[in-house]
């Protein structure tokens, strides 16, 4: 029987339609789907079905920004940010009496009168979608459309595997959590299935498949034509049967936790045009030689195992746009079939592993380009005046290659960039090309060899659109507080709007003070960080009362500030990072810092700060404090018991699993990635690109604290790190220690700690760094589990104790005896013996693995993150 399918309203078919050739999914005009007159009014059954569906959920439209995405999707179907903003609730509109075949989103059949098809993506649905919903009332269903409504996590109901009819099932980023029902694939019919999901923070899916593997899952499906399963957690690998599907058009499968050899053969399917697999660095594969009757217009590999050379034959793709093999393993020469592309509008080459000579001025040919990455490509030589020809060209990552950008200079029409990151590419000076570029948002010139002052014309441009400037690890020198930046700023003080909200020129060589004008980015200021350079005097009274609403990170570390704290600085509610350390500050603790909601991290090391750090009228805890780096200054007193009450941010693990890299920041990754805060864990010092948020550390060491070390230090649940070396803490080791079940280092060395140490240092079975050397600590060392591991040095210093590793073995438990032999030479903490390290990889894993994948990708995902307003984090 024919079916013929309306959609009523006709906004609903705009949207439709923007929302299917937004999938790819090229049906418009389908001669079945008519607007015609309500002749044939819908089922009573269907009505009232349809209006018991809309008393299911409440409507609100909803935050998706609190979500993420696991890896970068540039081609993202389903998500659509200029979508999302004139979303409404279609089902508002839903009205009794009236033919509910003319219903926003609903579709009838014709003929029947039956509702055959369902679409309400975008349309504000909350709360969860049950196994009894009168949508599975709904049996003739064949279109159902639901992506960006929140089902609040619940489970999809197995009972779409009873609508046999379906041959959409549209589910993607609408808040489902948990299995996918395996009755799913009943449906045969199936021509487009999305299921597509953002990732929790911890970085483990919302959705995984279990009792079916993905093999028998879409065995049946034989008609498949779009298949989107993005950050769906899969776990296996791609089904050869794949290959057998001849209709296949779409296929996004991003980080799905895929493995083992991507089937060749799906390169070859004829319709095929996406592939969209990013970020299942299991996933192995090769590029196969191509043929011209490929219909591929995007290929997205990025974080992928593939290796190999790029084939030549991939001139052939005529119709690619997009293409995009990111952080894969290829090598060997590019094909210089490459530049032929010339509908490519997105090029992503970065970091691979490709030998390749100059820059070809073929690269000209890519007229289209609107974004290209070549970050770590290895080119070198002049970067070709065929630049100029890439009229379209916005975002412009040439980062990590050895390239001179004289002939730029002279060239007269230059692509308006908006996003330009020229980072380590061996600049010596300022590129005088950017004189035109007065569409700028985005800059990155950080770890070049630029030497003297920033030239004035630069200023002209920053005002204009600027939001991010990153001159960071550089030469420049000079005050920024000169008279020619003051008139270049006076019209942005007087009346202008400014854009900058990140300003990063940490390890340079600027001096001078900071200047007053910096206050007057006022609330657009998102990040300052002017780490590492030779500002010095008062510390700015930029944060005069009301400006810098908006700061989230303050980095003035590494300078020669002078004077107190500004109290100004109480204004700017959202500051998450304040660090100060290594200059010359002297002042009594900021106890206001405690009221400031969202502050995560405080390093005050090395300074001059005095006296007790703990006020009975002022303390209330830290509600959100992960990091309070307190050494190296002269704070004194006694901390009373309950000094760790109200500690929120370090009572609990964030998601209750240490082995997941979490990052503090939420919406914009970059935010922290440039904190640089200095932690020092098990004895190293390290400049973490980001702030792990599984990271919490409280290092007090090298002040002049005395009493007893606080029992309600034991809150503190989520502590990773705890450094109390050199202070004077008198009394005994607390048992309760013991608990804190995260504690990865402990250095309580130098202190004047007596009394036995507690048999439940045992149970930390993830401590990797004990010191507890150099106090008066007496009686045996309690064996067993993880205090077996260390060695003599971390308990030297301790004439009363005895007992492995020490040498002095204890004769009775109480009175140990002190053997004068050979091997006393190892209190020195010399005599290290193999030591087992049973337990505690995790943070450690975590940080070698955050670091080393996070400095490759820098300022690639820094920018483009950025950029695509996306939410991204580190696969
Ligand atoms: C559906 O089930 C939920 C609980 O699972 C219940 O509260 C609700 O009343 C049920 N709705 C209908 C229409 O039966
Ligand atoms: C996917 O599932 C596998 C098996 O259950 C699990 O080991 C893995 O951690 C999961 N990955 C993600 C990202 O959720
Ligand atoms: C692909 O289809 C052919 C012919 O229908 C069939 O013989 C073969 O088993 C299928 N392969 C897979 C992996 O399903
Ligand atoms: C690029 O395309 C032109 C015209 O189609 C062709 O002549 C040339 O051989 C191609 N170059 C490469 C390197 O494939
Ligand atoms: C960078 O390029 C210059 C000339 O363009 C060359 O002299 C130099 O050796 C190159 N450096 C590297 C590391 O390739
Ligand atoms: C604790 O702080 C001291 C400096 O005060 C430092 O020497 C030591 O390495 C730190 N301990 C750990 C485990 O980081
Ligand atoms: C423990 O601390 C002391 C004094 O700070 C130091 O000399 C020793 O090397 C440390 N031991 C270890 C294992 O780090």
């Amino acid at each position: 029987m024919m079916k013929s399918i309306s959609f009523q309203n006709s906004h609903i078919i705009v949207y439709l339609i923007i929302f299917i050739s937004c999938c790819g999914i090229y049906v418009s005009c389908d001669p079945n789907v008519s607007t015609a007159t309500s002749a044939f009014k819908c089922l009573p059954d269907q009505s009232t079905a349809l209006l018991e569906f809309k008393q299911e959920f409440s409507l609100q439209k909803p935050n998706f920004s609190y979500y993420y995405y696991h890896c970068f999707m540039y081609s993202n179907p389903f998500y659509d940010d200029s979508i999302l903003p004139h979303s409404y609730p279609k089902m508002k509109f839903w009205k009794e009496g009236k033919d509910c075949c003319t219903w926003d989103g609903v579709a009838c059949d014709m003929k029947t009168g039956q509702v055959v098809g369902l679409d309400l993506s975008y349309s504000w649905l909350q709360g969860p979608l049950r196994s009894n919903s009168s949508l599975f009332k709904l049996h003739q269903l064949q279109k159902v459309i639901l992506p960006y409504n929140n089902f609040s996590f619940c489970h999809i109901p197995s009972e779409f595997g009873q609508l046999s009819r379906l041959t959409y099932l549209i589910l993607s980023y609408s808040m489902f959590s948990g299995e996918v029902p395996s009755e799913i694939s009943y449906l045969t019919n199936l021509l487009y299935l999305g299921l597509s999901s953002f990732k929790s923070y911890d970085d483990t899916s919302f959705l995984y498949l279990k009792r079916v593997d993905f093999t028998r899952f879409i065995r049946n499906m034989t008609n498949l034509r779009g298949l989107y399963l993005d950050q769906v957690n899969l776990s296996s690998s791609i089904p050869e049967s794949l290959t057998n599907l001849s209709s296949l058009t779409f296929l996004q499968l991003s980080g799905c936790d895929l493995y083992g050899k991507f089937p060749e053969k799906i390169f070859q399917l004829p319709k095929l045009e996406l592939i969209i697999v990013p970020c299942n660095h299991l996933l192995t594969g090769f590029l196969p030689q191509f043929h011209n009757l490929s219909s591929l217009t995007g290929l997205n590999l990025d974080m992928m195992n593939f290796s190999g050379k790029l084939p030549n034959s991939i001139g052939l793709l005529e119709y690619l746009k997009e293409f995009a093999i990111r952080l894969c393993n290829f090598m060997g020469p590019l094909p210089s079939s490459i530049w032929n592309l010339s509908n490519l509008n997105y090029l992503e080459l970065s970091q691979n592993n490709f030998n390749s000579p100059d820059l070809p001025s073929t690269l000209g040919n890519l007229a289209k380009l609107v974004d290209l990455s070549l970050h770590s490509a290895q080119f070198s030589g002049e970067v070709p005046s065929s630049l100029g020809n890439l009229t379209q060209l916005k975002y412009f990552d040439i980062s990590y290659n050895n390239l001179s950008f004289t002939k730029l200079n002279t060239i007269s029409e230059l692509p308006k960039f908006q996003t330009l990151v020229l980072g380590s590419c061996n600049l010596r000076e300022f590129p005088s090309f950017l004189k035109t570029q007065d569409q700028l948002e985005n800059l990155d010139l950080s770890s070049n060899r630029i030497e003297g002052q920033i030239p004035k014309w630069f200023w002209g441009i920053a005002k204009k659109k600027l939001e991010i400037l990153d001159l960071s690890h550089n030469k420049f020198q000079g005050s920024l507080d000169s008279p020619p930046l003051l008139t270049s700023f006076f019209d942005i003080s007087e009346n202008k709007k400014t854009y900058l909200r990140v300003l990063d020129i940490s390890k340079n060589q600027f001096s001078g003070t900071i200047p007053q004008w910096l206050g007057n980015f006022g609330s657009s200021l998102e990040i300052l960080n002017l780490q590492g350079n030779n500002f010095h005097g008062n510390l700015p009274q930029m944060f005069r009362n009301g400006s810098m609403l908006n700061l989230k990170k303050l980095d003035l570390s590494d300078n020669q500030f002078q004077g107190k704290v500004p109290p100004f600085l109480i204004t700017c509610r959202k500051l998450q990072v304040l660090n100060l350390g290594h200059n010359q500050i002297s002042d009594t603790f900021p106890f206001w810092l405690q009221s400031m909601p969202e502050l995560q991290v405080l390093v005050l090391r090395w300074n001059k700060f005095y006296g007790p750090i703990w006020n009975p009228h002022k303390f209330r805890g830290f509600e959100s404090l992960r990091i309070m780096d307190l050494s190296f200054n002269n704070f004194s007193g006694r901390l009373p018991s309950e000094y760790f009450t109200n500690w929120v941010g370090m009572i609990q693990a964030p998601c209750g699993n240490k082995k997941t890299l979490i990052y503090m920041e939420d919406r914009y990754p970059f935010t922290y990635e440039r904190a640089s805060t200095i932690v020092t864990n098990k004895g190293v010092e390290m400049e973490l690109d980001r702030i792990l948020k599984t990271l919490t550390s409280i290092d007090l060491s090298n002040n002049r604290f005395d009493g007893e070390i606080p029992s309600s230090i034991d809150n503190l649940q989520a502590l990773v790190v705890l450094n109390l070396s050199s202070n004077s803490f008198t009394g005994s080791i607390p048992p309760y220690l013991g608990n804190m079940s995260e504690l990865e280092s402990l250095d309580l060395s130098k202190n004047k700690l007596s009394g036995r140490i507690p048999q439940q240092l045992a149970n930390l079975t993830f401590l990797e760094y004990l010191n507890l050397s150099q106090n008066q600590l007496t009686g045996p060392i309690p064996q067993g589990k993880q205090l077996n591991t260390f060695s003599s040095s971390s308990f030297a210093g301790n004439p009363g104790l005895c007992g492995s590793p020490l040498s002095r073995y204890c004769g009775n438990v109480d009175s140990p005896v002190v053997h004068h032999d050979k091997e006393v030479e190892s209190e020195d903490g010399f005599t290290w013996k193999p030591v087992a390290v049973g337990y505690g990889f995790g943070i450690v894993v975590g940080f070698v693995i955050g670091h080393v994948i996070l400095s490759q990708r820098r300022s690639n995902w820094f920018w483009r993150s950025f950029v695509g307003k996306f939410i991204y984090a580190a696969c």
